[in-house]
């Protein structure tokens, strides 16, 4: 099975935590892509469920495949969230963020009963830190931030370059939130909750892309079939 595969697996097998009547998270990016076409095809076919999606592109989507949608505003509980990651820790934290809706994901995997992590086989590290943190910045005093994010990182470990992201015509990569995004090349990260409460006093840091404590079942899609892992 390839990623593609391994991801649509892991998406398919996420349906079946999905209940009539619940109120769900759609998360962003080409995994949870899947799910969201997937979830579009059971509505087609009656199931009753409503979204409040994660980003922009995955409302799009949504509205494309038919899924009756509504804000966080109109629906502040949901029952279940489901997203995928950019890597997963044994202890089920995450980094998230290499689609830049890090900052809504967050808000409604916290506002969910559950979120459900949806990913193929090379997600799962050892060790956190190889895929670089995303951390959303905004864009006024973005030089100073930058400083202050390199100063907290360093006094806990050591960073490699921290890059402002871009598009591929140069320009700044921009949030759905109107904010932008410095990606952390870390290659390890030795202490996922000190950096996140360091990266969260910085004046300016909008959110991280760091998912502590947050993701209670990962479905992995391998190339020998979908397990699932559940937070101890
Ligand atoms: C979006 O901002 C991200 O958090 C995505 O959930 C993450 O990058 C995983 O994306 P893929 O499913 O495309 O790998």
């Amino acid at each position: 099975m390839n990623a593609e595969l391994q991801k649509r697996a892991a998406a398919a097998k996420a349906l079946d935590f999905v209940r009539p009547g619940m109120r769900l998270g759609l998360g962003t990016g080409s995994t949870a892509r899947h799910f969201v076409e997937l979830l579009g095809e059971r509505v087609r076919n009656g199931l009753d469920v409503i979204g409040v999606p994660t980003s922009e592109a995955t409302r799009d989507d949504a509205q494309q495949w038919g899924i009756p949608l509504a804000t966080l505003d109109e629906l502040p509980e949901l029952d279940v969230t489901v997203d995928g990651a950019d890597e997963i820790a044994p202890d089920l934290t995450l980094i998230k963020g290499g689609g830049g809706a890090l900052l809504r994901e967050k808000i409604v995997a916290a506002a969910s009963a559950r979120m459900i992590v949806i990913a193929d086989e090379s997600k799962c590290v050892p060790v956190l830190g190889r895929f670089p943190l995303p951390v959303e910045i905004a864009p006024f005093g973005a030089g100073a931030t930058l400083r202050a994010v390199r100063t907290a990182i360093d006094g806990l470990q050591t960073a490699g370059p921290l890059d402002f992201r871009k598009r591929r015509d140069g320009h700044a990569f921009v949030t759905d939130g109107g904010h932008w995004i410095v990606d952390a090349a870390l290659g390890r990260i030795e202490d996922p909750a000190a950096l996140a409460r360091a990266l969260a006093g910085v004046p300016g840091v909008m959110e991280h892309g760091l998912f502590i404590g947050l993701a209670a079942m990962v479905i992995v899609g391998g190339p020998d079939g979908v397990r699932t892992i559940e937070r101890r």
